[in-house]
């Protein structure tokens, strides 16, 4: 049977457990040992289903035992990484590197990099003349996960820029050779400018071109009342990802499928 709408925004569970972890660093002045341990066994867990089973059971079932082995390296590095929870979840990674197939994905853009779990999925995705225009203010990171791209002989498909991601756009927009030239965007980084990217990427990418926005449903916080306890990061990009998917679904220039993956992401195939 299918969940409800209701059970997908179930996140009880790992609020209470949040807040647990944040009342530890409190008394303690810093992560005990236990609280990372938490934190580990959480790296890519932002699923919005309703139990943690459930999510597990898709894992062992239908993401783990097919996870190309790079991913799954890099995966495993990440998780040793203070700042984990960043990371694109493994059904997730999985779910771009299908869609990159199904619409034959070649020239693409990514906004917002980390340690490179999506970077990577693209790249196993796309031909080996495919491209990868890479941004993030970030390089240590990115760096981090560059020695799994380099041996799975993915490197030569990435441009990697170090820098915000808006003026490498407003860069490309200055050339109209570049209109409509992208097959593919994932925009993955600073909330406050999705719309702002999304005013650049709708004349990068093709029509039939495809953009996804992720963590547009934002830890479940879209429908959280404004009282509701929340990470200070958490509520301060909330009312962002609010206006910005009210803005995108009234949007003409695109299509768009919001769906329940990782922490909520929104597909948009443009269409004008
Ligand atoms: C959620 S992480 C990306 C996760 C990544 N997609 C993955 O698969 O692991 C967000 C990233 O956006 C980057 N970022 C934040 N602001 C940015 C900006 N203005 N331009 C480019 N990157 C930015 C951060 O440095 C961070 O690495």
């Amino acid at each position: 049977m299918m969940p409800t709408k209701g059970q997908y925004f179930t996140q009880e569970k790992r609020r209470e457990r949040e807040r647990e972890r944040e009342r530890e660093m409190a008394t303690n002045g810093e992560e005990t040992k236990q609280s990372q341990e938490i934190k580990h066994q959480e790296v890519g867990h932002k699923s919005l289903l309703q139990s943690d089973e459930l999510y597990q059971y898709i894992l062992e079932t239908s993401v783990y035992p097919r996870e190309p082995e790079p991913m799954k390296e890099l995966r495993e590095i990440t998780a040793k990484h203070p700042w984990n929870l960043m990371t694109t979840s493994a059904d997730e990674g999985q779910f771009l590197n299908m869609l990159l197939k199904l619409i034959n994905a070649k020239k693409t853009i990514e906004i917002g990099v980390y340690t490179g779990y999506s970077l990577l999925a693209t790249a196993l995705a796309i031909p080996d003349d495919g491209t990868i225009l890479a941004m993030d203010i970030n390089r240590e990171n990115y760096e981090l996960g560059l020695p799994v791209i380099q041996k799975a002989g993915l490197a030569h498909k990435i441009d990697f820029r170090e820098g915000p991601a808006l003026p490498v756009l407003d860069q490309l927009i200055e050339d109209p050779k570049n209109y409509g030239s992208f097959d593919f965007a994932f925009v993955d980084a600073d909330k406050d400018n999705y719309w702002n990217y999304h005013k650049r990427l709708i004349d990068l990418v093709k029509v039939g071109g495809v953009i996804g926005y992720d963590n547009t449903l934002w830890n479940g916080s879209v429908v959280a009342p404004p009282d509701a306890p929340m990470r200070k990061y958490v509520r301060y990009y909330r009312d962002f990802v609010l206006e910005f998917n009210k803005a995108i679904v009234a949007d003409p220039r695109v299509e768009i499928c919001q769906l329940p993956v990782g922490d909520g992401i929104t597909l948009c195939r443009r269409i004008s």
